[in-house]
């Protein structure tokens, strides 16, 4: 086990009608004045922004609004919404929404509290991020994990580059995890999530680091969650049952646990970011879309690694190592297909590509080749181009 710092400041507050507690939870913050952030329209649409305003204004707190961010969050929004948080003197961000608004809101919270500093700069690795403003979450959807992670993911809609931050200033105040809120998620919104849930605890398991007991423990236990709830929850996005378990997985599966002490990985997501990046597909679809390519190309550096996934996780019995490492990776791709997940390029929607786009993904993921991915197999561009083709 390696050495680690473990330190998650955020206040999770769980369950049924805690949506309540937002106001008091910004008072308690000592906010007067907070800029609410949310998304394209579903938390319009479900009143939960109307009442979360309304809230604010019972307990004297001004607000101001800012609308329309999209999934594979834009940096221009966020630039924007940093001016207006500036003008309108805000004291706190207030995220309501999923994954794409929370990151939103964490740029605006930096931008805001280094006024002068063009907050791409700190995605760029050129800049440290050494304040912030508070954050505060009401979650719609589980998925992301941002809600307690210490990353946030921005796309330069200029170039199409889709970049992660991450800093232990992006961990949010409080979050509001109120699990009927996400009764209103359309079918592929939720397999999206579910996709993204496992793929934030297999991007830390898969890992060169050896002996971390604990730990596997904790991640096999969540993922047979997930896999266990993810169809009930398709099924019914009304089973509070199912949901409530998603929506703690997420929140558990990105805070750092189901990876502490090892060295984490990320390359499928850093190779994923490159699809949405280029074809705005939903971040679910495009770690559906790679894994398995991901997963069969690395399969020799460890099968008896793929072989413990493969017990731990989906009950496989085989004695031998590297067949219970094939029919480990052949299980999650049966699994994300029945989700109705893309596992392939055309799946997915993008069509075959030719070399030179593939080329110029595994270029840019791994900056020009001078950046590799992940630590299970570290890939430099040739490897994230054979994994691509
Ligand atoms: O925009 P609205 O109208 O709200 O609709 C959203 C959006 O279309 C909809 N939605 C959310 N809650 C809903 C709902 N629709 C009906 N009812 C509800 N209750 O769902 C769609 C997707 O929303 P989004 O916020 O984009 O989803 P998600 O939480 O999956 O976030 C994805 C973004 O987070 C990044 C991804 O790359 C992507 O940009 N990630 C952020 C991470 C982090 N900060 O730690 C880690 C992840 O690996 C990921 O990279
Ligand atoms: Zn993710």
């Amino acid at each position: 086990m390696q050495a680690f710092v473990y330190h998650i400041p955020t206040r999770v507050i769980f369950g049924k009608g805690t949506e309540a507690q937002t106001a008091e939870q910004v008072k308690q913050a000592g906010a007067k004045r907070v800029f609410l952030v949310y998304g394209g329209g579903s938390a319009k649409r479900s009143g939960l922004l109307d009442r979360i305003q309304a809230d604010l204004a019972r307990e004297g707190i001004a607000c101001m609004t800012l609308g329309g961010v999209q999934a594979n969050p834009r940096l221009g929004l966020a630039r924007q919404g940093v001016q207006q948080a500036i003008e309108f003197g805000a004291d706190l961000i207030l995220a309501v929404g999923g994954g794409s608004v929370i990151d939103t809101a964490k740029a605006i919270a930096h931008g805001a509290a280094c006024p002068g500093t063009d907050i791409w700069e700190f995605w760029l690795g050129r800049q440290k991020v050494t304040a912030s403003l508070p954050v505060g979450v009401v979650l719609t959807i589980s998925a992301a994990g941002s809600e307690t992670s210490d990353s946030a993911v921005l796309t330069d809609e200029v170039t199409g580059t889709k970049r992660g931050l991450s800093t232990p200033f992006n961990r949010p105040l409080f979050a509001i995890l109120d699990p009927e809120l996400t009764y209103t998620l359309p079918r592929y919104q939720i397999a999206c999530g579910i996709v993204d849930i496992m793929m934030h605890t297999m991007d830390r398991y898969f890992t060169p680091t050896k002996g971390n007991q604990l730990t596997d423990a904790f991640a096999e236990a969540l993922l047979r969650t997930v896999i266990a709830n993810g169809p009930a929850a398709l099924e019914n996005s009304r089973d509070y049952q199912a949901m409530s378990e998603l929506m703690w997985c997420g929140s558990v599966s990105h805070n750092g646990l189901t990876g502490l002490g090892a060295a984490i990985d990320f390359a499928p997501h850093k190779l994923g970011h490159e699809l949405s990046g280029r074809f705005d597909v939903a971040h679910g679809a495009s770690l559906s879309t790679v894994w398995g390519h991901w997963a069969r190309y690395c399969l020799h550096q460890d099968p008896a690694r793929f072989a413990q996934f493969g017990r731990q996780v989906w009950g496989v019995t085989e004695p031998d190592d590297q067949s219970a490492a094939e029919q480990a990776i052949q299980c999650t791709v049966d699994f994300f297909h029945s989700l109705g997940m893309p596992t392939c390029f055309s799946e997915l929607g993008v069509g075959v590509q030719p070399e030179e786009v593939l080329y110029q993904m595994a270029d840019k993921a791994t900056r020009g080749d001078t950046f590799l991915l992940g630590s299970f197999l570290p890939l430099n561009r040739e490897k994230a181009l054979e994994i691509y083709r």
